[in-house]
């Protein structure tokens, strides 16, 4: 079959011909993708800067946000059938049995670092015709969310996010006050640093789980931002026409702050404005530049002295998922025309290796696979 491959030994992302995949154990699944979903991650691979074939192999086909259909099971499969909708996970256990996380199938927790991700770190991803899966890495998605389910993926990454911020903010009282009676009050306030998918799903997320949210960030095109961000109830900042200290001063108390820019130098000043008890939560991986002078004291003063809490977060377990295409059925009663906004191309195969090369354009560009 037709795949997109990068050959890191050539430098080359093109076209390839892979060889369809087949059940080969009873729990796994036959499943025809439909779309494959484009973003920054892919493109460093498309660069050569990320990304490890599986062993043995000159390539890697690439894609790890995929929608695709069942067309097959196994016989001891319980969870799919043929002819349902599935978001497929994207990582896979390390083999180590020391590595409590993977063993508990929490591989997005994986403390050796030996974990694969298909179309990532040492296997093949999605973008082919055919993939071949344990059930257990499919997650079920209703026919109706046909049409973005494909956000699921970018969706899962805020998810995780969002549970841990509600674990960690136990520790407090963080309740929002209600006077008997009344209807719960705005009172969380959260920024989300950077206006791409991940961004932008972080933000409905957060916009649905109560919090007062603005994003954000430099863009092409603030008219189209603003309009889509407004249209979900958050607030768009231009980092063009706003400094972080401006930004800071608009939205008040910052509580939360979501970082989906993969930008250090931006994030460390907001950190420096984030309040008392607040969480900053690092998404975004930033490409290696120079050094940057920082005021650590006081960034350590305020951490220490207001209770402040800094993490990062990678990768989904699958509570993570079925969150995310939760979440996207409610964004499509809620707000529709937005969550339809964030897909801006769907592109045939063919252009995929020059999309993956190419300047970045639009929000969510996706490769159809297969049109049904
Ligand atoms: C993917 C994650 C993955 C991470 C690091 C991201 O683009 O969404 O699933 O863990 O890259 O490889
Ligand atoms: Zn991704």
């Amino acid at each position: 079959m037709e795949a997109v491959a990068i050959f890191p030994q050539e430098r080359a992302a093109k076209l390839t011909d892979h060889p369809e995949p087949s059940i080969e154990l009873p729990t796994q699944v036959k499943v025809r993708i439909l779309e494959v979903g484009i973003c920054g991650t892919d493109r460093e691979i498309a660069f050569f800067e990320y990304g490890t074939p599986p062993e043995g192999s000159l390539y890697l086909v690439i894609g790890h946000e995929s929608l695709g259909e069942v067309v097959e099971v196994g016989p001891e499969v319980t969870r799919v059938r043929p002819g349902e909708l599935v978001v497929t996970t994207v990582r896979r256990p390390c083999p180590r049995p020391q590595c409590v996380a993977c063993r508990a199938g929490r591989q997005d927790f994986c403390y050796t670092g030996d974990f694969t991700e298909r179309g990532i770190k040492g296997m093949h991803g999605f973008m082919n015709e055919f993939v071949v899966d344990d059930e257990q890495y499919l997650n079920i998605v209703a026919p109706e969310l046909r049409e973005i389910a494909i956000l699921t993926e970018p969706l899962t990454i805020a998810e995780k996010g969002l549970t841990q911020v509600w674990q960690i903010q136990q520790r407090l009282p963080w309740a929002c006050p209600v006077e008997p009676g009344q209807k719960p009050q705005y009172c969380h306030r959260a920024v989300v640093i950077g206006g791409g998918p991940v961004g932008l799903l972080g933000a409905m997320v957060l916009t649905a789980q109560g919090f007062q949210t603005y994003v954000y960030s430099r863009s092409s095109d603030i008219e189209t931002k603003t309009h889509i961000v407004e249209s979900f109830g958050a607030h768009y900042v231009p980092a063009e026409t706003h400094s972080v200290k401006q930004m800071a001063d608009l939205v008040g108390n910052i509580d939360l702050v979501y970082e989906a820019a993969g930008a250090s130098s931006v994030a460390f000043e907001v950190l420096k404005v984030l309040s008392p008890n607040g969480v900053f939560i690092f998404t975004g991986v930033p490409g290696r530049k120079a050094p940057i002078p920082m005021d650590t004291d006081l960034i350590v003063r305020d951490l220490v002295l207001e209770n402040q809490i800094v993490f990062g977060t990678v990768n989904a377990g699958r509570d993570s998922y079925e969150a995310a295409i939760r979440d996207l059925s409610l964004f499509m009663r809620r707000w529709p025309d937005a969550v339809r906004a964030l897909i801006t191309a769907r592109l045939p195969i063919s252009a995929a290796p020059d999309v993956l090369k190419g300047k970045p354009e639009g929000i969510k560009n996706v490769v159809q696979i297969t049109s049904a």
